[in-house]
């Protein structure tokens, strides 16, 4: 079996490296193909360094542009790729705008897909990932979901559920083993700020920080906050740039630096009393180790960290970004949250087995630790 494993974006990354280890564990052939979506240091390169990850066997170097030419080049590029490869299925993970075009290219050359992180919906058909989501699924052949409302989105949607194995969440595989690490780092140290003392605050969603006006209402929320709490803000280039577009000043309490690596942002987001954000992941990476999060958008294709986490969803309104950071600064301790089931450590391997399975390869299928 010959599988192409797809990475672009900043949130694949550690998505993938799970993956990659365990087929190689397992000896399967693989190409890692990285197709340049993200392309600086602090957004692809390190990385690659912090999660051990081999470097890419393909990088396609499509870098950034609107999404329709940023899609298209990504697909004309991969097409290459798999007509030179042959794979029998191509992996990729989450929803970013490589994950759709390497999927549908795939597809229409009849190789298999492989989807993880299948299943998540926000309903909120304005987010370019929730197109890419549902589009992605529909097309794939096996989705690998991370919990149980995954399964009920795509059997709602018709899907047959042979198509569908529940994994877990591979992004935890990779925080369990980098946890220890990333704890030695002690990075609010060199920012002058004291363990759980301080908030960590991430805003790159085209649909806060494209608006200046709802940037500003963010800004007016935090600039509030940080008056009893000192708030850090590792900004993504993509705001970086609308905040000089804009000529927006950032709050004098709010300390923006640049995008941060993988461990040494772990160090600085698992130490804080609270995280304000609008990703997807830190949503889940915060429910895994108990750290309060407030999402700063009106929905959530990730409900399990509101059901059984510790995530809040606060929107853009200050006053509800106020009253429930102010909730949270008052509590003792931080109320009790469940990790979800499956979330253990161990979702990179059901990952495999799963495809293994479907491919009828039952010797190295069974060679699972787990
Ligand atoms: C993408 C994903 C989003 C994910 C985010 C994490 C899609 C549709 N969106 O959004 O789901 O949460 O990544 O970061 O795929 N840029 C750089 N250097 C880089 C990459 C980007 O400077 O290495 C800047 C460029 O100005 C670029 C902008 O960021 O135009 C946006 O990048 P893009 O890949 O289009 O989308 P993201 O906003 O990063």
């Amino acid at each position: 079996m010959k599988v192409l494993n797809i990475v672009g974006a900043r949130p694949n990354f550690m998505k993938m490296a799970p993956i990659v280890a365990e087929m190689k564990r397992r000896g399967i052939e693989q190409i890692l193909v990285h197709t340049g979506q993200h392309y600086d240091e602090a957004m692809s390169a390190s990385f690659f360094r912090d999660l051990g990850m081999p470097q890419p066997d393909i990088n396609l170097e499509i870098g950034s542009g609107s999404h329709a030419q940023q899609t298209a080049r990504i697909m004309m590029a991969f097409e290459a790729v798999v007509l030179e490869h042959k794979p029998d299925w191509i992996v990729v993970v989450g929803d970013v705008n490589s994950t759709i075009a390497c999927a549908l290219v795939a597809t229409k050359l009849g190789v298999k897909v492989a989807h993880v992180e299948a299943g998540l919906r926000s309903r909120d058909w304005t987010m370019p990932e929730e197109v890419n989501r549902v589009l992605t699924d529909r097309i794939a052949d096996l989705l690998l979901t991370p919990s149980a409302d995954g399964d009920a989105n795509l059997l709602q949607e018709g899907i047959d559920s042979s198509r569908i194995v529940r994994v877990g969440n591979v992004m935890i595989d990779t925080l369990l083993r980098q946890h220890n690490r990333a704890k030695e780092l002690r990075v609010y140290e060199t920012l002058n700020l004291t363990a759980n003392n301080y908030g960590v605050v991430t805003l790159h969603r085209p649909s806060n920080v494209d608006d200046p006006i709802v940037l500003g209402r963010i800004f007016g929320a935090l600039s509030e906050i940080s008056n009893s709490l000192p708030l850090i803000f590792p900004a993504h280039p993509r705001t970086q740039t609308r905040l000089q577009e804009f000529g927006l000043t950032v709050p004098a309490g709010l300390r923006l630096i640049d995008p941060m690596g993988y461990l040494e942002f772990m160090s600085l987001w698992s130490n804080a009393r609270l995280v304000l954000t609008d990703s997807g992941g830190l949503q889940e990476e915060t429910t895994a180790l108990g750290i309060p999060c407030l999402t700063l958008r009106e929905n959530t294709e990730r409900p399990i960290t509101v059901e059984e986490g510790t995530n809040t969803i606060v929107g853009t309104d200050p006053v509800r970004i106020l009253t429930a950071a102010r909730e949270i600064l008052q509590q003792e301790q931080t109320s009790a949250a469940r990790v979800p089931e499956l979330w253990d450590g161990h979702a990179a391997e059901r990952v495999v087995t799963a495809l293994l399975e479907k491919s009828g390869v039952t010797g190295l299928a069974q060679a699972s630790a787990f």
